[in-house]
């Protein structure tokens, strides 16, 4: 039966896709985004093109930290589902400005609990991330194991909104699932990403930094299996009353150098690699388990990083 969602950080990147797919499978969606200057708001705009011309798409220009103008939301709209993704992203930003990301990751989410715990729904769905792992040594990053040691603002923002959400669960019966993304990429991928910032530099023929000596790897994840892992999360919430913290991974680890050279070959450019120490923050590697998502959700992973990379690039040709 199709629903009414409330997704807020619907223009970024994984959100534009998001609703896209919420509404091709027949939802009405509302979209509350503040397009902050994190990067070009013209680009989110361009990212929700599609969606503004279904009648069963709303855009809501607010901010999460603005508890006046949700209340209105809320007032005006009554949600089946909350699909909460509006956040400040990136591990380096948020050293630098942690006030900020406590602000908009902490005091927003806690708004939207709160607003969802007295008007509803009783479903309730949380983008976490794999930097809560830190710098955990046993790979693949399993659920069970411990994270109570960030190592930036924005990994303690995410961890924090996490237990945030089991408090809200326990006390209002919400159904809750935290999903923890690992290192998303596609179509509209933010520009601070790594594949997105090495392609944009290769086309401008600038040197690409790569912090410590390239061996750090990470799990891309493409970004319509991440879509589609998010919907079997929304159905899930429906079927039943649960807490669940799940990863969302593309099941294989890329070195970054390993990364740069898929890059070179689909671009058909060459990088001009400025090697530079590690950055603060930064985790060494990450890789996902993901048998939970697999028994939970039934999430499998459809897209080589071959496949993804080179759907990436299409689009990023398109935009010159
Ligand atoms: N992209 C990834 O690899 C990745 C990995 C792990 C977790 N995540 C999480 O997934 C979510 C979406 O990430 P994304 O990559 O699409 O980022 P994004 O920056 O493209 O999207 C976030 C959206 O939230 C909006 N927003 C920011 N502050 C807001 C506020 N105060 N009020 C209302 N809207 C606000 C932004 O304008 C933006 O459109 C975030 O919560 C992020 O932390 C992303």
């Amino acid at each position: 039966m199709p629903e009414l969602i409330l997704v807020t950080g619907g223009a970024g990147f994984i959100g534009s896709h998001l609703c896209e797919a919420l509404l091709r499978r027949g939802d009405r969606v509302v979209c509350l985004d503040n397009f902050c200057d994190f990067y070009s708001p013209e680009a989110k705009r361009r990212n929700l093109s599609s969606c503004l011309k279904d009648p069963a798409f709303t855009l809501v220009e607010a901010d999460i930290t603005d508890r006046a103008a949700l209340e209105d939301v809320f007032d005006r709209f009554k949600f089946d589902l909350i699909i909460h993704l509006a956040a400040r992203a990136g591990v380096r930003p948020s050293i630098e400005q942690p006030e900020l990301y406590s602000s908009v990751n902490l005091d927003g989410t806690l708004n939207l609990l709160q607003l969802c715990a007295r008007h509803g729904p009783r479903r309730f769905i949380f983008a976490s991330s794999s930097s809560v792992y830190g710098a955990n040594s046993k790979l693949p990053f399993a659920e069970s194991d411990p994270v109570d040691s960030p190592i930036s603002p924005y990994a303690a923002t995410k961890k924090a909104g996490e237990l945030l959400c089991h408090a809200w669960h326990h006390l209002h019966q919400i159904s809750m699932l935290c999903l923890r993304f690992f290192t998303v990429y596609g179509p509209r991928q933010r520009p601070d990403l790594a594949i997105r910032m090495f392609a944009d530099l290769m086309i401008r023929d600038e040197c690409v930094p790569i912090f410590g000596d390239g061996s750090s790897s990470r799990d891309y994840t493409y970004i319509t299996d991440i879509v589609a892992g998010i919907l079997s999360a929304a159905d899930l919430t429906r079927e039943r009353l649960c807490y669940e913290v799940v990863n969302l991974g593309g099941d294989h680890g890329v070195p970054l150098l390993e990364m740069l050279r898929a890059l070179e070959k689909v671009s058909g450019l060459q990088a001009r690699i400025q090697y530079l120490p590690p950055q603060a923050g930064d985790i060494p590697h990450t890789r996902a388990d993901i048998s939970k998502a697999k028994a939970l959700l039934g999430f499998a992973p459809r897209t080589s990083f071959e496949e993804g990379l080179q759907a990436f690039w299409n689009w990023l040709q398109d935009q010159i």
